[in-house]
């Protein structure tokens, strides 16, 4: 019998991949593309969205010739994505209508600012179980169907549609099926966490027609069969990376966590078919949901830019060639020399949740060298960690025993070291540290029976690598209280 294989599009917000797995999990191949990020003012972040629908288009051959299979071969796809970047097209063209405006864009500051006063958002807030932010989808289509004339009405015409990533993946993939997962939908502000259906109460306040919106699926079973890029093959799941993420660590119990070092960082804890509340600025969340079954849940602790800070010190700073050279610029150094980052470039997350903040470079003095940036943009990673796992802890009641990571920045080894020095636990990474994909692809050769149970996934787990604390813990307070008082100065700094 010929091998079958399971295929994951990892749609993230620097670059989108496909890659191939097999039945145990083992990555057989990768192909993989940047897509262009646009800049245009101050806290403005697009991506073009059908530029990122051509490099699907172009990655999906490659990822099967690299792994000598064909499509024939394929059990199912599964898609991962950047969450809350918004796209909004046209229905009968199918093409953009503009550029996508990516989570990381602060431009709904003002308006965000204004609807958090508008009657009937404490019940958006409670029904979405988020808060009024402008990380989110909701506030974003407003913007857009505001500032372009004649679109509200197209919209409400039902003429021009909204899309996450998965969505604007899935339509494209199908030639025309309108549709999210619950994950994603999750992060819109939009949906009605309890019914996972779209809130008439969040449409009317946000002034957003229904006729834009995809219809809401399980993650897990509820889509159709591709016709391009992989044609004739069955789309298994969709889910957000940072769910996918968790899914790929394997944390199907409650109580379960993973944090994903990307662009920015993710820390998921399972909270199981329970939706718990956050009283401490973290997120309520949709895990998954198989078709027919209940929704998992998690808390989420966002953080809008790690790496991305590293890119920044790489790109605009130009201190650095490649992201991987920060460690060894940080090893010329013994510590940050009294420097703090703190890199609020779209306002802080969580547990701050103020957009109006903005990034702060501290303790300079000219003894200062590029060493101890380095080390101050790690460390702003580690401490931005701690902040979340102390509000985990605290929401949850327990203290968390160990963390297990994933994602690029897991292979800085100094920053590992520091991460598990700061929260004073275990730091722990699996063998399989492609997670987004991997989540993804679980998901949807359960879809498809490709492999029968949750259980059987954990046997693919692995430890590859751990870092134990060894910070004495007076330098760590010190820090902490260093740290925060940092982050005070990005309140006061504001426009
Ligand atoms: O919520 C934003 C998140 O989904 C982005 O993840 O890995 O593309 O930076 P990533």
């Amino acid at each position: 019998m010929t091998e079958r294989y399971v295929v994951a599009i990892d749609q993230g917000t620097t670059s989108t991949r496909c890659i191939v797995f097999d039945r145990r999990g083992r990555l057989v191949s990768v192909a993989q593309q940047e897509h262009k990020q646009y800049f245009p003012r101050p806290g403005w972040v697009e991506h073009d969205a059908a530029e990122i629908w051509r490099n699907v288009e172009r990655l999906a051959p490659e990822a099967l010739r690299q792994a000598g299979i064909d499509a024939g071969q394929v059990a199912a796809i599964g898609i991962a994505n950047q969450r809350e970047t918004t796209v909004l097209w046209d229905r009968r063209t199918g093409h953009p209508i503009g550029h996508a405006i990516v989570w990381q864009d602060t431009r709904t500051d003002d308006l965000v600012r204004e609807l958090r006063r508008r009657p009937g958002a404490a019940v958006v807030e409670h029904d979405s179980a988020l808060p009024m932010a402008t990380y989110f989808s909701g506030p974003r289509i407003s913007w857009m169907l505001d500032h372009r004339p004649g679109l509200r009405q197209r919209a409400e015409r039902g003429e021009i549609l909204f899309g996450t990533m998965e969505t604007w993946l899935i339509w494209n993939l199908t030639g025309g099926l309108h549709v999210t997962d619950v994950t994603n939908a999750s992060r819109t502000m939009l949906l009605d966490v309890h019914t996972l259906d779209w809130s008439p109460a969040a449409l009317t306040f946000f002034g957003i027609p229904r006729a834009m919106l995809p219809q809401v699926r399980a993650s897990i079973g509820g889509f159709d069969t591709a016709r391009h890029a992989f044609p004739g093959v069955r789309i298994g799941a969709a889910l957000g990376d940072q769910q996918a993420a968790l899914f790929g660590q394997t944390c199907f119990a409650p109580g379960e966590a993973k944090c994903t070092y990307g662009t920015g960082s993710f820390l998921l804890l399972n909270t199981g078919d329970e939706l718990v509340r956050s009283t401490h600025g973290l997120l309520s969340t949709v895990a998954y949901q198989i078709e027919g079954g209940p929704a998992a849940y998690a808390l989420e602790g966002s953080i809008a830019i790690t790496g991305s800070l590293v890119q920044w010190f790489r790109d605009q700073l130009e201190l650095i060639a490649s992201a991987p050279e920060i460690e060894t610029l940080a090893r010329t150094v013994t510590d940050n020399g009294g420097c703090y980052i703190v890199p609020a470039f779209s306002g802080l997350f969580a547990p701050h949740w103020r957009s109006e903040a903005r990034g702060v470079i501290v303790g300079l003095t000219s003894y200062i060298t590029k060493g101890h940036l380095a080390r101050a943009v790690l460390e702003a990673t580690a401490w931005q960690t701690r902040e979340v796992v102390d509000a985990m802890n605290a929401d949850s009641g327990l203290d968390l025993s160990t963390l297990r990571v994933d994602g690029g920045m897991t292979a800085d080894n100094l920053l590992m070291q520091y991460v598990a020095d700061v929260l004073d636990v275990p730091v722990v990474r699996p063998l399989a540290a492609e997670t987004v994909s991997l989540g993804a692809a679980y998901a949807a050769g359960l879809a498809v029976d490709y492999w029968p149970d949750l259980e059987g996934l954990r046997q693919n787990w692995h430890r590859a690598a751990q870092w134990l604390p060894t910070m004495d813990p007076a330098a760590r307070d010190r820090e902490y209280r260093n740290w925060q008082r940092a982050v005070q100065r990005t309140f006061d700094w504001t426009r």
